[in-house]
Formats: structure tokens, C-alpha cells, sequence
């Protein structure tokens, strides 16, 4: 089975990417990985704040025989609260790439296009073979607009792509008012790929304590459709690579993202879950899947559910809304004539199902598989 697949301009084995996430600092995992089937790994991101904590820091050791502000400086973040200094990050890329041949990926995530984005040549130097920037942004601040936002996307990307020759991806978050022509400012701005999507940890309310309560939550699979969409809109359509993030669970999730046009798949909620072999069942999983559907290579399927090719690309869009609102309504009124008429008694929820480009609407009951709405 061939598996192998381009990501970025480099050569992958199979699509299956492990994701940003404590699990890839570590050797034996990315090797691991490796042999499990993973194409490449992204290693955790280092932070802007990081960089900047260690930089001001250095400068720091120099003032600090002048003594100007001494009082000033206790309000410097202390280096020592990040997780993992920029040097053992570039160990890391060095040692992982003298022990795997799969493309090692860096993260960068930071908010603003300054000085700290030098870094990346150094990330570049220590071996990467690409660089992933999740430009982790919370635009609070309301004297910001959407183009103020976008604008500042596009500066880093500029100011990246000026550092470093190896391909960078960037990685997004959903909440563009305008994701596919944003993603074309992206690939005008020198980006090579993009990873949809990031996810926000958004804070939840303790009601008990009456605080805010910070956890951070593992995907689902049911988190699938937003990537899936937007994949689906922008595969083919524009020359940057993609990489659908979140949700991956199954081998059935990897299979509907590469079919909506994704170049790689990738996970961290489920390696978390289960553990780092995990991604041999990923990947055992999609082979026995393209083996029941008779398919030999990836290029085989690989975006054929694709805004780009379905028959009929209105599922993606606002009048597939319509029909479904419609189709709900035409569905209930039917259940709940046959309630009152004593032929059903729970109301089972009605299913839309789009194949070979048609709007259908199945029954979710038990054991009924017929349609009950058209
Ligand atoms: C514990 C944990 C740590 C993560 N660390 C990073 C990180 O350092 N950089 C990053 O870009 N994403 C990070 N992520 C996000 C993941 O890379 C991924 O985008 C997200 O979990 C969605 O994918 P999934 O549904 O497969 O988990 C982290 C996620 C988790 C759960």
C-alpha cells in the first residue's frame, strides 16, 4: 500500500502526523512514531514569551554590573517558569534528527512580528526540516479590526519566510470572517502550508467556586466538521499544503479528512488517550480502509469529496443549510403526524446524509436504515 504523500514540499511515507504536544519532545517517542507509521512529527512549540524571557534576560547579565534600574527588573517573567529553555529546544532537533529519518517539524507560536522571530534561523541551523508558527492570537483588544488582525498574521508569516528557507506552515485558528481568501493572502505572503485548525482552550466557570476554570480538554471526534469543511472548500483550490488538526480519533476521521483533500492528517488528542502506539492502529486502520474500497495509493481518493469535485458543491454551502433546515422541518411534521396516529412513540432524530452529491435524510432510530425524508 502506498501511503507516501507531500507535505510542505517535503517527502512523507505515510499522511499520519503527530502533532504539537508534550508527547513529541521526547526521543524515544519520536521514535516510536517513526516506527509506527508516522510521516513527521511536530515538536512542541517554544513561546514568543519564552524567547523574549531569555533574550531580555541576557541583557539583563550585561546591565547588571551598570545596575540603572535594578527595581525595574524584578518585573521581568523569570526564565526559569517556562517549561524548556531555547538551547534544550534545539538539542532536541539536533538529537531527533541523528535518531529518525522523518522530517522534524518546529513550532513557533507567538502574537507579534519582532525580534524574537530570529529564533527560527537557529530552529533552521539545529536541523528542522520545517517550521509551524501558530500565531496564537486572542484579538480582545476592540480598537482591532478584522484586517488589523489579518495584517498582523501576514507580517510574521513575511518576517519568518525572510528568515528561514526551510517551508513554514502556519497554523489557524477558525475565526476568519473570510477563511479562503485569508488563506490566499497566506500563500501570497510566502506560507507553504496550513494546519486547520488550532484550537482555543477557552476557559469554562466553576459555579461552585465562582471562578474561572482553566482545564484543557481532549478533542472528540465530533470536532471534525469545521476542519473538514474548510479543508474540503480550500483543497485544490489553493497551492498551499494541508494538514487537517482536530478530532482525529479513528482511522475513519484521518479517511474523511484526506477525502475532503488534506495532504496530511493530524493528532495529538488521540496519542494522548492512548498512548504513542496508537498510531500504528491510525495507520493499520486507513490501509484496511483504502483496501475495502480497492485503493492502492493515496492520489487514488485523495480530495474526491472535495468542494472542488463533488457534484454537487452546494453541501458546503448556504443553500445545503436551507435544505436541511427544510428537510428537519418535512422530517418532524412527518414523525409527529405518525405519533399522533399512534405509529411511533419516541421521535427519533432525523440524519442528513449527502452521497454521490444528493441531500437524503435517514433515520437515526434503532434499526431503521430507511429514509424518511427526501
Ligand atoms: C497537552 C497539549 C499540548 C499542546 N501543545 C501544543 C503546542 O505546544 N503547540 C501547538 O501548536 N499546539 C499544541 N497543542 C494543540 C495540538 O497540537 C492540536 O492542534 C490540538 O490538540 C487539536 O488536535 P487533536 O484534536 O488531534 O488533539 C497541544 C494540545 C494538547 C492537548
Amino acid at each position: 500500500m502506498e501511503l507516501a504523500t507531500t507535505y510542505m514540499g517535503l517527502s512523507l511515507s505515510s499522511p499520519l502526523v503527530a502533532s504539537a504536544s508534550p508527547f513529541t519532545i521526547n526521543l524515544a517517542n519520536i521514535q516510536r512514531l517513526e516506527a509506527c507509521g508516522a510521516g513527521a512529527v511536530v515538536l512542541p512549540s517554544i513561546f514568543q514569551e519564552q524567547i523574549e524571557a531569555e533574550q531580555d534576560e541576557l541583557e539583563r547579565g550585561m546591565l547588571v554590573g551598570s545596575d540603572s534600574f535594578p527595581e525595574a527588573l524584578t518585573y521581568f517573567p523569570d526564565p526559569s517558569n517556562y517549561e524548556m529553555g531555547t538551547r534544550p529546544y534545539l538539542e532536541v532537533i539536533r538529537r531527533a534528527r541523528a535518531v529518525v529519518g522523518i522530517p522534524i517539524i518546529a513550532s513557533l507560536n507567538g502574537t507579534t512580528a519582532a525580534g524574537w522571530i530570529d529564533f527560527a534561523k537557529q530552529i533552521e541551523r539545529a536541523g528542522a526540516s520545517g517550521l509551524e508558527l501558530n500565531i496564537y492570537f486572542i484579538p480582545v483588544d476592540d480598537s482591532l479590526d478584522g484586517s488589523d488582525v489579518e495584517r498582523n498574521y501576514l507580517d510574521i508569516v513575511r518576517t519568518v519566510k525572510n528568515t528561514v528557507s526551510i517551508p513554514v506552515a502556519v497554523k489557524l485558528n477558525p475565526y476568519f470572517s473570510a477563511p479562503a481568501a485569508f488563506a490566499r493572502k497566506l500563500q501570497d505572503a510566502g506560507a507553504d502550508a496550513l494546519v486547520l485548525f488550532n484550537r482555543f482552550y477557552q476557559p469554562d466557570i466553576d459555579l461552585n467556586d465562582l471562578s474561572l476554570l482553566s482545564d484543557l480538554q481532549l478533542s472528540t471526534k465530533h470536532e471534525i466538521r469545521l476542519p473538514l469543511l474548510w479543508t474540503a472548500v480550500l483543497a485544490g483550490r489553493i497551492e498551499l499544503s494541508l494538514a487537517a488538526s482536530t478530532g482525529v480519533e479513528t482511522c475513519e476521521e484521518v479517511a474523511k479528512y484526506l477525502l475532503a483533500g488534506s495532504d496530511v492528517v493530524m493528532t495529538t488528542s488521540a496519542l494522548l488517550r492512548h498512548g504513542v502506539d496508537y498510531m500504528a492502529t491510525l495507520r493499520d486502520g486507513l490501509v484496511s480502509w483504502m483496501q475495502l474500497h480497492g485503493y492502492t495509493s493515496l492520489d487514488e481518493f485523495r480530495g474526491s469529496l472535495s468542494r472542488r469535485h463533488v457534484t454537487d458543491p452546494t453541501a458546503f454551502e448556504r443553500a445545503n443549510y436551507v435544505k436541511l433546515l427544510q428537510g428537519w422541518g418535512k422530517t418532524n411534521s412527518r414523525i409527529a403526524s405518525r405519533q399522533l396516529s399512534g405509529e411511533v412513540e419516541d421521535v427519533p432524530r432525523a440524519q442528513a446524509v449527502v452521497a454521490g452529491g444528493k441531500l437524503s435524510f435517514v433515520s437515526s432510530a434503532e434499526g431503521s436504515k430507511s429514509p424518511v425524508a427526501r
